[in-house]
């Protein structure tokens, strides 16, 4: 990106618009939330900050409740108890007028991009300046040629989704998610399913895209050694709880065994791969007699016997 300014497009900057001029430190303000999905705890008691212009990623392993904390700073899930703060107002007090405004000035990379497939590169793009915003459509040729030219693919343009490789595709989305210059990007699982190069491209493009535009970033990934690259600071979440928080190198340091276990990629540790007993104890004569067929008693003895796992819980 040889221009960041190119990012910039006054003509769809908004006035009067929640947040946008607030001297506020922190544009996201979320305290003492909770979330139930039909009595169950799906958040427990959470406390994040994100600051303006940084880059904050939200870590844990599926179904810690990653999705749910970013639907509920988008209003579209109302807390239980607790407050979402988004540029000082309390997202779950908007009426509907105050939540389509906050909301315009939130870009979103869904899970796996979601592009529309029925719709071209260009009119993916072009989409929410068309729903937005009543610019003519040569300014809106020009602001979508921009964008793509932010993240490399002005080449594009005239695609179908289907056309796009997976890291085309996400770079797409991620042209999208910016479209209107949003204050507020959000990108859930960037880098799910990419192969390492389109990886460390959009991780790349997620920091510069945030910092030319002078947004702040959510990331909610399970991908850390991507994420802890280009991250200013780090939630890592388990069982809808915070565990530990702090700056990458935090991170890399930390001795909570979860994060630990979690930066380093390991196998063993409070998230444990665990065979319940009782599928041992049901049929240990034929697991028995298909491993002493298919591996022999010396391969039996190093899987089963040696093989010792730390302290565990049942994930
Ligand atoms: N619509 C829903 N109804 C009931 N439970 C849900 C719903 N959506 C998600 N959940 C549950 O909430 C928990 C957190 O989900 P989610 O936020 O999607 O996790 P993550 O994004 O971290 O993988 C999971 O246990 C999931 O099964
Ligand atoms: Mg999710």
């Amino acid at each position: 990106m040889s221009d960041p300014s190119l990012l910039k497009s006054p003509a769809v900057k908004l006035a009067g618009v929640p947040g946008v001029n607030m001297p506020l430190e922190s544009l996201v303000e979320i305290r003492d939330l909770n979330f139930t999905y039909d009595n169950r705890p799906v958040l427990t008691g959470i406390n994040m900050t994100i600051p303006r212009g940084k880059v904050v990623a939200v870590m844990g392993s599926s179904g810690c409740g990653k999705t749910t904390t970013l639907r509920l700073i988008g209003g579209q899930l109302k807390p239980t108890s607790g407050e979402v703060k988004v540029g000082g107002q309390v997202v779950h007090e908007l009426d509907s007028d105050g939540l389509y405004a906050l909301r315009r000035r939130m870009g979103m990379l869904f899970q796996f991009g979601a592009l529309f497939t029925d719709m071209s590169v260009y009119d993916n793009i072009a989409f929410q300046m068309r729903e937005h915003t009543d610019l003519p459509e040569a300014l809106i040729r020009d602001l979508v040629m921009m964008k793509l030219h932010a993240v490399g693919l002005r080449g594009a343009h005239g695609l179908m989704p289907a056309e796009l490789s997976g890291g085309m595709a996400r770079r797409v989305a991620l042209a999208r998610a910016i479209a209107l210059d949003p204050m507020l990007i959000m990108y859930d699982e960037p880098f799910a399913g990419l192969d390492p190069i389109s990886l460390s491209i959009v991780g790349e493009l997620i920091r510069k895209l945030t910092d030319a535009l002078g947004a702040s970033s959510i990331v909610v990934t399970h991908d850390v050694q991507e994420s802890l690259k280009i991250v200013d600071y780090v939630y890592f979440v388990s069982e809808g709880k915070i565990v530990a928080e702090g700056t990458p190198d935090d991170m890399k340091n930390s001795e909570v065994p979860y994060v630990h276990q979690f930066v380093w990629g390991e196998a063993d540790g409070p998230v444990a791969f665990i065979m319940p007993i009782s599928a041992v104890i049901a049929e240990p004569a034929r697991l028995a007699n298909s491993r002493a067929a298919t591996t022999g008693p010396s391969s039996r003895t190093r899987d089963t016997e040696t093989r010792t796992p730390r302290a565990s819980v049942e994930p």
